[in-house]
């Protein structure tokens, strides 16, 4: 019998990035023991990577905005499929929380009168996206982090976090790989805050950081918890074409909210020709779609892409308003303020995740989830901006929420056979000698998502994506193998681990897209291009006890901003 350390804590927090953070520092208002780990360097998390903004209905340029209609946006946008709920509390506790933001030290850009600055981005009635230039989420990380560094929290960097652990109906624990030293380590924790983050990595061209392989999605499911429309990946419209290496890096909305243009490479604005209303600031899922048409239908560049221009703006715009896509852009030869950027849709965001209540409470107790990996919020499509809101809302009230039931809630029992068993399954890959490697399963995952499972979906794609799934999955489990088989350091053993993750998060994906037989918000099926209002207004829940299931969106929520086609 392997031995392993208990480490005992009254609240986990799993993931640093803006939810995980600000989790931890409303759990830190309560005397309870707060504990946050990461994967990465605390610092490093993907958050740093929402550039264009955070949404709150501040109303400093547009006077008429509210936290209603910043609510009914988000539902419209979201295809009405949004716990109605949960839209309504990120638009009304949005404001506060930039406040925080500004309290904890943030500075966003301002107004001439010294107010914070807003922008717009699309599918929103008024400017009021709040921006740092377009480094935003780079502003609420670093402060989030000095706030956490000021308050009495356990930060540990550098783990990785295999699998959770119940003592019956409720969150006992999860096990962790410790990065440095290699070591399998148990946290003990009444109360556990999941904010983990996304999954764009299961694409092979995403806007992601590298850690978002959707290991929050995948413990959940292991551990009995219900995951909502999985099947509502966003594909961001704007990522770099090139070079090769960085393709899908994110090109922000704020160049389309300052006023940038999509041209295909007959130079015509093609947006006219798919919403002429809105153009270059219709929703996400449409803009995306409307590029990915242009290339497919060969009106875009050599590079599969098409052009986005703001050469025709004041250059001190530019240089104020976005630095680093002037930046990014000057380093592969390209000056935005003279010439077009070539950008191509890009995985982008799962609106999909752990099904979550008003109280970031799972159908696990104790098991709270906030951030990219709750679903729910976002609906069929996500505002851009709504994220790092949403993060600092939900984060928020999961940290308040997790620390006081932690506060009355016995210390749980770990289960030492089911963890024996893990410790068995993580080692499992030092320990064969096949040449099932990570890296490649890895790569031929992604491209056959991106292939089968991406922007433009049919039956035969995505079957034939399921069974290279279920084949990868055997594979992976019989053969599965590193290289290196040190402990210490050995991110090619973190990479199988994490494989095994992604291949379960493919899974849930196309097997949701599979049911929804309709397009609907991100969802767009080519063998059936229209919405299905009769059958498919509905959430799609997944949990391993009970499967896959339909739940028609009038059993569970009763609809305030009412979607045209529900008449009373
Ligand atoms: O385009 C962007 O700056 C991304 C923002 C977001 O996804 O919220």
């Amino acid at each position: 019998m392997m031995t392993f350390e208990i480490i005992e804590t009254d609240v986990l927090v799993i993931g640093a990035g803006g939810a995980g953070c600000r989790a931890a520092i409303a759990a830190s208002d309560s005397n309870q023991e707060i504990t946050i780990i990461t994967k990465d360097i605390l610092g490093k998390a993907h958050t740093v990577m929402a550039e264009g903004g955070i949404n709150a209905a501040l109303a400093n340029l547009d006077p008429d905005d509210l936290c209603d209609i910043h609510a009914n946006d988000t539902c419209k946008a979201g295809a009405y499929l949004n716990n109605q709920n949960l839209a309504e509390i990120l638009a009304n506790e949005a404001p506060q929380r930039v406040y925080d933001l500004e309290y904890f030290g943030a500075i966003f850009s301002r107004t001439p009168d010294g107010l914070i600055m807003q922008r717009p981005f699309g599918h929103q009635t008024f400017r009021r996206t709040c921006y740092a230039g377009d480094r935003s989420g780079h502003e609420v990380l670093a402060t989030l982090t000095e706030e956490l560094r000021r308050r009495d929290i356990n930060i540990i960097d550098e783990v990785f976090a295999t699998s959770l652990f119940r003592d019956k109906k409720r969150i006992a624990g999860v096990s962790v790989i410790d990065i440095r030293t290699g070591k399998f380590q148990v946290f003990r924790a009444p109360a556990i805050v999941m904010a983990a983050g996304g999954a764009g990595r299961i694409y092979d061209v995403t806007t992601n950081a590298q850690a978002d392989v959707g290991s929050g999605y995948a413990m959940a499911y292991k551990a009995g918890v219900e995951l909502i429309d999985m099947e509502q990946f966003q594909f961001h419209p704007t990522g770099a074409a090139v070079p090769p290496a960085a393709r899908g890096r994110l090109v922000t909305e704020g160049v389309r909210g300052e006023g940038g243009i999509l041209l295909n490479k007959e130079g015509e604005r093609f947006m006219k020709r798919y919403n002429p209303r809105q153009m270059e600031l219709a929703g996400r899922d449409e803009v995306a779609r409307s590029l990915a048409t242009e290339i497919r239908e060969g009106r875009g560049t050599e590079n599969q892409a098409v052009y986005l221009d703001v050469s025709f703006l004041p250059a001190k715009i530019i240089e104020e308003r976005l630095p680093t896509m002037l930046e990014d852009f000057l380093d592969i030869g390209i000056d935005i303020r003279k010439e077009p950027m070539e950008v191509t849709p890009t995985a982008h965001h799962v609106m999909g995740g752990l099904r979550i209540d008003s109280s970031c409470g799972t159908n696990l107790q104790g098991l709270f989830a906030a951030g990219e990996v709750a679903g729910g919020v976002h609906g069929g499509n996500r505002l851009g901006g709504n994220a790092l809101a949403a993060g600092q809302v939900f984060g928020k009230i999961a940290g308040d929420s997790a620390s006081k039931y932690a506060a009355t809630a016995p210390t749980p029992v770990l289960n030492r056979k089911i963890i024996q068993e893990e410790y068995s399954r993580v080692m499992t890959p030092l320990e064969r000698e096949e040449d099932v490697i990570p890296s490649k399963e890895t790569e031929r995952l992604q491209r056959t998502m991106w292939e089968k499972a991406g922007l433009f979906r049919n039956e035969q794609d995505l079957n034939a994506a399921l069974k290279f799934i279920k084949h990868q999955q055997e594979q992976i489990a019989s053969k599965l193998s590193v290289r290196n088989k040190t402990t210490r350091y050995n991110t090619e053993w973190i990479s199988a681990l994490e494989l095994q993750d992604m291949t379960l998060v493919a899974e849930m994906i196309v097997r949701a897209a599979l049911l929804r037989k309709e397009s609907r918000g991100a969802h767009y099926r080519t063998d059936y291009p229209n919405p299905d209002n009769k059958r498919w207004f509905a959430n799609i829940i997944i949990s391993q006890s009970k499967g896959l299931m339909a739940l028609k969106k009038t059993q569970i929520i009763v609809t305030k901003w009412q979607p045209p086609w529900v008449t009373n």
